[in-house]
């Protein structure tokens, strides 16, 4: 595949560096474009002898007046890192006075970004309000890890270590789009039980592993239904967002677009127990212990598992302890093909995080362990094992 490593004036730009010779590897061709900040950091001769081509630069050279436009036509992918928070603005707003910004305007391929600032600036209303733009556009952000910072503070903002980021190329490059044609369901998030008309019963799911699923599946060609609980995580670019409260409403979805769909993932963290009688009015606060009955939610993933046909079945398993164990008890007493079991609980994985960890448990009797990456890396990973049990599946059946 043709590349183009657009790097960005920030510090991890010697680690772009890493990253050309990574992708030089994988057999890509690779033409570094660099912006003037970058070059502050690392020279363009770093990136030349690194890739074998001229490194682009500048705009109004004489002899590259029109470079942006052909680079942009004749490469397959642009990658940026370090995206810095400058760099993020410009993309974001489609600012042209560079190079970089004025190739990737006139650029139409999958872009990816990995952005990398101080904690402090990533976390900012300013960014965060521009990653939402780009991420809507349907790019993939890489989400930069948490950890020590040039700047001497510790937090988000690191850039991702250039073996995740060749990864997620790689995967773009080879995998392309094999869901082309899929229908692929997804539940996320958590429910909310009313106990009347003001307050309800949670959990602290966040949608964060559901909706990267579901990035994922449409960014390698699926058409993705995703029926989310209440988050507060903007819909992925090119995806049916389906929003429901409680679990009731979550099966009755389900149901709704079960048909077409040939893979479904019930990532969400369904409430297992619901007041069945919630009152009109708001609850009277009185000197008196207040017990409620609560009954249990249907269980919604055991009941597609009971009319489960030729879908393929995922179920997620949420545990503080036991967790091999009990995502296997729950493959088998939900009929389902895989269950994707993480534990929760820490503060570095699990519910609120960007990132996880997780043990897929299959129908075959293997497992298979996905080390600690992002939740988007993670998905992809998901999918790729998905389609792999698909393929041994059916030829267990054939034999
Ligand atoms: N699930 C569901 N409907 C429910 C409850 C759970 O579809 N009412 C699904 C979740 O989306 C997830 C899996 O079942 O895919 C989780 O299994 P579950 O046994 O409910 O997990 P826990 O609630 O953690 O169960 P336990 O208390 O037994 O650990």
């Amino acid at each position: 595949m043709k590349i183009i490593l657009g790097v960005g004036g920030g510090i991890a730009a010697y680690k772009s560096a890493e990253l050309a010779r990574l992708l030089m590897q994988q057999g890509h061709q690779v033409t570094a474009v660099m912006t003037d900040a970058a070059q502050r950091f690392v020279t363009p001769v770093t990136f030349a002898a690194l890739t074998g081509r001229k490194v682009l630069t500048d705009l109004f050279a004489i002899e590259s007046a029109i470079d942006h436009i052909g680079t942009a036509q004749e490469n397959d992918l642009l990658v940026v890192a370090p995206a810095t928070a400058d760099l993020l603005a410009r993309l974001a707003h489609g600012l042209a006075g560079d190079f970089l910004s004025t190739l990737y305007l006139a650029f139409t391929g999958p872009v990816l970004l990995a952005p990398s600032m101080n904690v402090n600036m990533w976390q900012h209303a300013a960014t965060r309000a521009n990653v939402e733009i780009l991420e809507r556009r349907g790019h993939r952000v890489i989400e930069p890890g948490v950890g020590y910072l040039a700047c001497g503070m510790t937090g988000a903002g690191r850039m991702a270590e250039p073996e995740e980021i060749a990864a997620a190329v790689d995967r773009e490059a080879r995998a392309g789009r094999d869901l082309e044609g899929e229908t692929v369901l997804i539940t996320a998030g958590p429910t909310e039980e009313p106990l009347d008309p003001v307050r309800y019963i949670s959990n602290r799911s966040s949608g964060k592993m559901g909706y990267a699923l579901a990035e994922a599946a449409a960014a390698r060609g699926a058409h993705v239904v995703l029926i989310s609980g209440p988050v507060h995580l903007s819909p992925p670019h090119g995806v049916e967002v389906i929003q429901v409260r409680t679990a009731a409403e979550m099966r009755t979805r389900v149901f709704e677009n079960l048909e077409p769909a040939g893979i479904v993932i019930k990532a969400a963290a369904v409430a297992d127990f619901h007041l069945s009688h919630v009152p009109d009015q708001k609850r009277k606060k009185t000197a008196a212990r207040l017990s409620l009955e609560l009954d249990p939610t249907p269980d919604i993933l055991a009941e597609v598992g009971r009319q489960k046909g030729d879908r393929l079945l995922v179920g997620f398993a949420a545990e503080t302890e036991n967790l091999r164990q009990e995502a296997r008890r729950k493959l088998e007493s939900k009929n389902c093909d895989m269950v994707v079991g993480n534990l929760v609980g820490g503060t570095e994985t699990g519910f609120e995080s960007d990132e996880n960890e997780v043990v897929l448990v299959l129908s075959t009797g293997d497992t298979v362990e996905i080390a600690r990456a992002s939740k988007r890396e993670i998905a992809d990973r998901i999918f790729d094992e998905i389609l792999k049990l698909r393929l041994s599946l059916h030829s267990a059946h054939e034999a």
